[in-house]
């Protein structure tokens, strides 16, 4: 059967950023189809984000937030991004988040009740507490779920762009400027692979943590649009600086949940097993200093005292209602024995958030043509080497918006975008194998051990040559296990991932400088 959509604007992703992008775009009257991978919106890196949205503040000179932002990314940001993100804060999140969808901010005595993160010189995160990210998910998807020309396909997965000319059966195509027509995508339900073809795509498919063994990510954060960029050709840049978040709950039963970096923000004091509170001899800004340099100074001291974690001692400090401020970092603990008001918490870095990704401009475009990326899985030039805490949901909703005004602007700027009948249905192998779960679920942990031990918080040159040839060994593999088996979402993921982690260690390999979440120990050291 030759099953196909159509749509104006497809977008692959529905965190924050896709979630802006639909909702500027349906608004705007244009048809938009929005896929998810997931049963519903909570799969997704927003929800699980704890911390806020950082905003420039009513009293607040805007050259303060981008010197922390260009502070936190060592300089190496694009300073008209940085500009970007700061000047739209406090318009976009008053139009969209307070008065559109009116998410319930924190407050106290009718002002916002701000959070402080790492490396912010003041108090500027907007913040539900430590459920940020839960409730702005699931206010847009209340909001979005209205719109009448929008379209929400959960449990879709994209497989890979349709480009021409490589999808076209068209010889001419190739004296065209190479573009994307939109994508072929499995819909998990019917395990069916369909095209979707649109005028302009959005990747918004967020970040890639879940490669490496320890991540705060949700288990399908696995670079699935880096991945499909690449194979497309889209210029990528960056991806060496992979962001580690200093303390994520270690406990065997639970899997590295995030402890927000606003429980440091409340005075919370990082100390190693013997009792030491450290992080003075690492840094002058104490517990407060970069994410890189406390992750790194954590790592050091597991390494020097042979423990597996350290503690995060909020109970010595707390000047607030523990409970009240932190509601689901008390539960998760309290379930695992840990009462966060009386007792230290065990914790350990995790990877947390690519701060490289997709090249694209103010406007949210690729290098390929009609080919958007926004969020995590872009790189706007905003984090630089190191990205600074609140950051990205803001970064998220600009450039949601930012990249919906300019498709709305250009929609029609070709009369016809693609020819249906030139480009072939999805084949599907023939015999086509079943699934071994065993066989991609060890593949996945290889690729996890070995992003961990050879190209993660502490880098060298060694474990990282060694990285590269495990993993072509290992995606030669996946490769051909991939093209004989049936489609399903976890082998489009493994696929993803070991693509995704080869395209880390390779940007890793080719950047000798250590800077920020990037650093490379020489083997002599
Ligand atoms: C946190 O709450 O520590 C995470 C916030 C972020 O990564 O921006």
């Amino acid at each position: 059967m030759n099953e196909h959509l159509e749509t104006n604007v497809l977008i692959i992703g529905s965190g924050i950023a896709g979630s802006s992008a639909a909702l500027i775009l349906a608004e705007a009257g244009i048809d938009t189809i929005l896929i998810s991978k997931g049963k519903d919106f909570s799969e997704t890196n927003t929800h699980w984000a704890q911390g806020g949205i950082a905003c420039l503040g009513q009293n607040e000179k805007a050259q303060d937030f981008i010197n922390d932002i260009l502070k936190s990314g060592d300089f190496i940001n694009k300073p008209s991004a940085v500009e970007q993100v700061v000047r739209e804060s406090r318009s976009l999140v008053e139009k969209i988040l307070i008065q559109k969808l009116e998410i319930p901010f924190s407050t106290s005595n009718g002002n916002y009740d701000l959070a402080f993160e790492a490396a912010h010189s003041k108090r500027r995160i907007l913040n539900i507490k430590d459920m940020s990210g839960k409730i702005i998910q699931e206010y847009f998807y209340a909001y979005l779920k209205k719109l009448k020309k929008l379209k929400i396909l959960f449990r879709h997965t994209a497989i890979d762009l349709l480009t021409y000319p490589h999808h076209s059966q068209n010889p001419a195509r190739v004296y065209q400027e190479p573009k994307t027509i939109g994508a072929y995508i499995l819909n998990q339900s019917t395990k069916k692979v369909i095209r979707v073809f649109a005028r302009k795509v959005i990747l918004a498919t967020g970040g890639l943590s879940s490669i490496f063994l320890h991540s705060t990510n949700p288990a399908d954060s696995c670079g699935s649009g880096v991945a499909m960029a690449y194979n497309a050709g889209t210029k990528l840049a960056h991806l060496e600086y992979v962001q580690f978040h200093p303390t994520s709950l270690f406990h065997k039963d639970v899997d590295r949940f995030l402890i927000s970096e606003t429980i440091r923000g409340e005075g919370a004091k990082l100390m190693n097993r013997k009792g030491e509170y450290f992080m003075k001899k690492y840094s002058s800004h104490g517990d407060m200093a970069t994410r890189d340099e406390v992750s790194r100074a954590i790592y050091e001291e597991m390494i020097k005292n042979d423990d597996d974690y350290v503690m995060l001692d909020l109970a010595s400090f707390a000047k607030i209602d523990v409970k009240e401020r932190f509601p689901t970092i008390y539960e998760t603990c309290m379930k695992v024995g840990v009462d966060i008001q009386k007792k230290p918490i065990p914790v350990v870095p995790a990877a947390h958030y690519s701060c490289g990704g997709i090249l694209v401009g103010l406007d949210g475009r690729t290098s390929l043509k009609n080919l958007y990326a926004i969020g995590e899985v872009a790189n706007a030039g905003v984090h630089g080497a190191n990205r600074l805490a609140s950051v990205s949901l803001l970064e998220g909703l600009v450039w949601g918006v930012k990249s919906a005004e300019d498709i709305a602007k250009y929609l029609d700027d070709e009369k016809e975008p693609y020819t249906i009948s030139e480009v072939p249905e999805w084949k599907y192998p023939s015999p086509q194998e079943e699934l071994d779960p065993a066989l991609v679920w060890q593949d996945r942990v290889t690729i996890k051990y070995i992003m961990w031990n050879y190209s993660g918080i502490i880098r060298t040159q060694k474990r990282m040559e060694r990285a590269k040839s495990d993993l072509q060994y290992l995606r030669h593999r996946i490769i051909k296990f991939y093209q004989k088996t049936e489609m399903t979402n976890s082998i489009i993921d493994l696929r993803d991932s070991v693509q995704t982690a080869l395209l880390v260690v390779q940007a890793a390999l080719r950047n000798k400088v250590s800077r920020g979440a990037h650093f490379i120990k020489s083997t002599r050291d």
